[in-house]
């Protein structure tokens, strides 16, 4: 019998869709805190999910936007873990055969791309880029914090800067939600991993993904809510399950 392992290898040699839907945890062994971890040093008496709403960047965009500032340089200075190497070594095997890979992320934190990861649809923006909130122009700024918080806008006189990460209470880019969309018509399979799977809409990919018949996988050191439903339940490290899995896939 197969072990869940070679199954997930096997079937990866054969998807011609796959559909992989990341959450904080692929981040962990990266050192870059979960939201839902407490928060140490000078933030510890905040509580992310309230400075995460527009009503707070309203209400106090100075401290907002310092606690985002501080986000952006800690995801900079981190480096992509054995787990976000894996993914875009899978992207890569499965997109040279001729099938598709789409990486749905709810991480801001840009590590798929530096890890090499193509096709990434990030579901919840960027800590990297920033907005200026009366015109709408993006920008990346460089390496140095900020100086002054709010940001000030460096294109429109008066205006300020806010990340450009999807608050709670706000909508998803359209962009983004047409994109996972479009991936899922076509999946065949679909993997979850380091998301506790609470959050909409990532939350329903898999079931979109299984009631088309696809098989799913859940690599997860802890149990969610999807574990019963999935194909394989793999509770493990994505940094350690996801390189054994492409260590037993044939295609090269
Ligand atoms: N490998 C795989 N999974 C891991 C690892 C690891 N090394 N370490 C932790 N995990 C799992 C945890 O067991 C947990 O189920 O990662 C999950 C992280 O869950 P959350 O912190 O809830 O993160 P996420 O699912 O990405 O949250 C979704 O909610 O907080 C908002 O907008 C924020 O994008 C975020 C969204």
């Amino acid at each position: 019998m197969k072990t869940p392992y070679s199954a997930i290898a096997d079937t990866l040699d054969h998807a011609s869709g796959v559909v992989v839907v990341t959450g904080a945890g692929v981040s962990a062994e990266s050192a870059i805190p979960t939201f839902r971890d407490t928060m140490t040093g000078l933030w510890a008496k905040f509580d992310p999910q309230t400075l995460a709403t527009p009503e707070a960047f309203a209400a106090d965009p100075e401290t907002v936007t310092r606690w985002y500032d501080h986000r952006r340089l800690g995801c900079l200075a981190a480096e992509p873990n054995a787990g976000h190497t894996a993914l875009a070594e899978i992207e890569r095997r499965v997109t040279a055969r001729g099938g598709s890979f789409t990486l749905l992320t709810q991480n801001v934190d840009g590590l798929h791309r530096r890890a090499g990861s193509v096709h990434v649809v990030e579901l919840h923006g960027s800590v990297a880029r920033w907005r200026c909130t009366a015109t709408g122009r993006e920008f990346e700024p460089g390496p140095d914090a900020f100086k002054t918080f709010p940001p000030p806008s460096p294109f429109e006189e008066g205006a300020v800067l806010r990340p450009c990460v999807v608050w709670f209470g706000e909508a998803l880019p359209d962009v983004a939600l047409d994109a996972a969309e479009r991936a899922l018509e076509t999946c065949d399979l679909f993997l979850s991993i380091g998301t506790s799977s609470v959050v909409w809409p990532a939350a329903g990919f898999m079931h979109a993904a299984s009631a088309r018949g696809a098989p799913t996988v859940e690599i997860n050191p802890e149990p969610t809510g999807i574990s019963d439903d999935v194909t394989w339940s793999v509770r493990a490290k994505s940094g350690e399950a996801l390189p054994a899995i492409v260590h037993l896939m044939a295609c090269h």
